[in-house]
């Protein structure tokens, strides 16, 4: 292979620049060409007026000065049109008449099914994982995850302190789709009360139990941190609790929010509770070491698999070593929580 392709795809990650920087500067160590799409799949399908602002190429000085930076140079989208088979076929179209013989795609599951398909096409591609979320069952981590822990656990820590103060409930909600991962890894590390995620059920009943639980126990502050997916397992006749208190009067049963939760937490246990979402910080941010390490890890090894012609792969890690499994079985998310990290957070809170 002379010519690869590379482009980020679905929600940036820290890392992803990393990721590329890897992918380029590994690519030129073994006499490739590099061609960056931008925004994901929409710079392959050629979409824009200016075919400077769909693909560049890439040389060793373009990834100077991006290890450490947040979010994706190559800018990122999605691009609904790309389930289709006919923008499939173009993709294959366009990236034969640039010269490019294989392609790296950087996201999550969703990109990862846009590069099956390619594969499926006959078109050589090597997947890495790039999502913040860490729901890819085929690999223990993902590239972003470990930054966006750290952002979270930086935030809770700063809640705690005006928590304590207040002597006040928090309800802290991070990312994470449909994955617990986030919020279980954010709770055990900030030392939490309690972690709702939406691989298992809950109520708002036995959450107010806990909190009003952690008051007799002497708790100034109680931090409940919730998955943002988790409102897809809550088991509670919502409607039930709201007719029983005039401060829930407002409460809109089909669109839960994380403060309409707090403030049935607060109805039912009477002590004061507040929520907050930390949204896109998450997302955003300098990579930490272990991001950087990983991008580096994985960017260059999805170049080794191409220079080999292997493709229809997507490279990950277990046990800390690098692993590469067939893209179909590797798009699969994560359905299952880690139980032994769900009991330490209840043995120890
Ligand atoms: P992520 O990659 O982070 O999971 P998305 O789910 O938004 O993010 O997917 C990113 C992009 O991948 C989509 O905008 C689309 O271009 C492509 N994609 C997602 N699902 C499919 C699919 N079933 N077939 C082909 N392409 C897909
Ligand atoms: O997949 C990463 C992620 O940040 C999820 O945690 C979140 O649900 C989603 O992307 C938000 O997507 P958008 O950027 O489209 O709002």
């Amino acid at each position: 292979m002379k010519r690869i392709g590379v482009l980020t795809s679905g929600g940036d990650a820290p890392g992803m620049n990393a990721t590329v920087r890897a992918v380029v500067r590994s690519a030129q160590q073994n006499d490739m060409s590099v061609v960056g799409f931008k925004r994901g799949y929409n710079g392959v399908l050629m979409r824009s007026s200016q075919q400077s602002d769909d693909f560049a190429m890439l040389t060793a000085r373009s990834v100077s000065d991006k290890i450490h930076r947040g979010g994706t140079f190559l800018m990122t989208a999605r691009c609904l049109e790309f389930k289709q088979r006919e923008y499939q076929e173009l993709a294959v179209q366009n990236l034969k008449h640039l010269g490019v013989e294989g392609l790296v795609c950087i996201g999550g599951d969703g990109t990862f099914h846009g590069a099956n398909a390619l594969h499926e096409l006959g078109f050589p591609v090597v997947c890495i994982p790039g999502t913040i979320d860490n729901d890819l069952d085929y690999t223990e981590v993902t590239i972003g995850f470990d930054t966006a822990l750290n952002t979270a656990c930086d935030c809770v820590n700063k809640i705690r302190e005006t928590s304590d103060s207040h002597e006040r409930a928090s309800i802290i909600t991070v990312m994470g789709r449909n994955c617990g991962d986030i919020a279980v890894s954010t709770a055990l590390a900030c030392g939490a009360e309690v972690v709702v995620i939406p691989e298992k059920p809950w109520t708002v009943e036995e959450l107010a139990d806990q909190v009003r639980w952690g008051v007799m126990k002497g708790k100034r502050s109680m931090i409940m941190v919730f998955a943002e997916g988790a409102i897809h397992s809550l088991q509670s006749d919502v409607s039930a609790i709201c007719s029983r208190y005039e401060s829930l009067s407002d409460v809109s049963v089909k669109h839960l929010t994380s403060s309409q939760i707090a403030m049935m937490i607060e109805a039912l246990s009477g002590h004061e509770t507040r929520a907050t979402v930390l949204g896109y910080t998450q997302r955003g941010g300098s990579p930490t070491a272990a991001d950087r390490i990983l991008a580096s890890r994985l960017g260059a090894f999805a170049v080794h698999l191409l220079k080999e012609d292997k493709s229809g792969l997507a490279v990950g890690l277990r046990k800390g070593e690098l692993i590469a499994d067939p893209i179909g079985k590797a798009m699969h998310g994560r359905s299952q929580a880690d139980e032994e990290l769900l009991s330490l957070i209840n043995e120890l809170s």
